[in-house]
């Protein structure tokens, strides 16, 4: 596919039956979309993750609608080609379906969100129809979810027993049956993917979730290694950008502290 043609929730669908794998990663503001987008990545999720990575929160709970809207806006702005999803944060889709679709009805039209993603299984089917009912594009998140961090104790791999992993599958079916485009499926068995993806039509789109996903998503900060001190088992670094800022802002402030910097072109008599 050429490189300048928009990515649409059709042109997912698309990669599935032609095979081609479905790159995503998470972005929050316009310098890193604009790289994203330019590299030719086939979707930018506006993750809730924003709530850990940019605010240095130690879940997603707190990221708020307006937040979210502000993130996806910046996103927004840099996005010419990426299918551009955003998260709908905890607590704004599931209270009642007249505020689920409110709420992402801004994520849309406020952001500039083509679609939205939203965590929950067989569940969250009604809410998912009221979105779609209002022409709003819906992708599902099913396994580890971690809006439900409290409710589950912890960020951790599901669909190892067989009774979640019957629940994970039955999902993945009834929302593809409610019309969502794609499921993200986060830190389940690889196997169990594996069957998920060769039963349904829609794309899956893994992080955890082993090979055979119809795509993969990271989160960016982990794939560009902001953070020393934290790397999920499942994710890859593949630069180490804490270092290399850090060398830029030490020779930056060693410059300064020495006169070394500004010289004569940087400023003028
Ligand atoms: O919030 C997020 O970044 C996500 C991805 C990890 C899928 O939901």
């Amino acid at each position: 596919m050429s490189k300048n043609k928009k990515v649409t929730t059709r042109t997912f669908k698309r990669f599935k039956k032609s095979g081609k794998k479905i790159t995503m990663l998470t972005a929050y503001d316009y310098p890193t979309a604009l790289i994203l987008d330019n590299s030719g990545i086939d979707g930018i999720l506006v993750g809730d993750s924003a709530g850990m990575v940019i605010m240095g929160k130690d879940t997603t709970l707190e990221i708020t609608l307006e937040n979210m809207i502000y993130h996806t806006k910046c996103v927004h702005n840099a996005v010419k080609r990426s299918l551009l999803i955003a998260d709908m944060p905890f607590l704004t889709y599931k209270i009642n379906k007249n505020e689920a679709v409110k709420n992402a009805g801004r994520l849309i039209q406020e952001g500039g969100a083509a679609a939205v993603k939203l965590e929950g299984g067989e569940e969250v089917v009604p809410i998912i129809e009221a979105m779609l009912f209002a022409d709003i594009p819906v992708m599902g998140h099913i396994g580890l979810t971690p809006q439900s961090v409290n409710k589950i104790g912890g960020y951790f791999i599901r669909g190892k027993k067989k009774s979640t992993a019957s629940y994970i599958k039955r999902s993945a079916k009834a929302l593809e049956a409610a019309g969502v485009f794609a499921i993200v499926l986060e830190n389940i068995p690889a196997g169990l993917a594996s069957e998920i993806t060769s039963e349904i039509k829609i794309p899956t789109i893994g992080i955890g979730a082993g090979p055979d996903c119809d795509g993969q998503i990271l989160v960016l900060h982990d794939v560009l290694g902001f953070y020393s001190d934290f790397a999920p088992r499942f994710s890859k670094k593949y630069t180490d950008l804490n270092k290399i800022i850090s060398k830029a802002i030490n020779s930056y402030i060693s410059e300064v502290e020495k006169g070394k910097f500004p010289q004569k072109k940087h400023f003028i008599k």
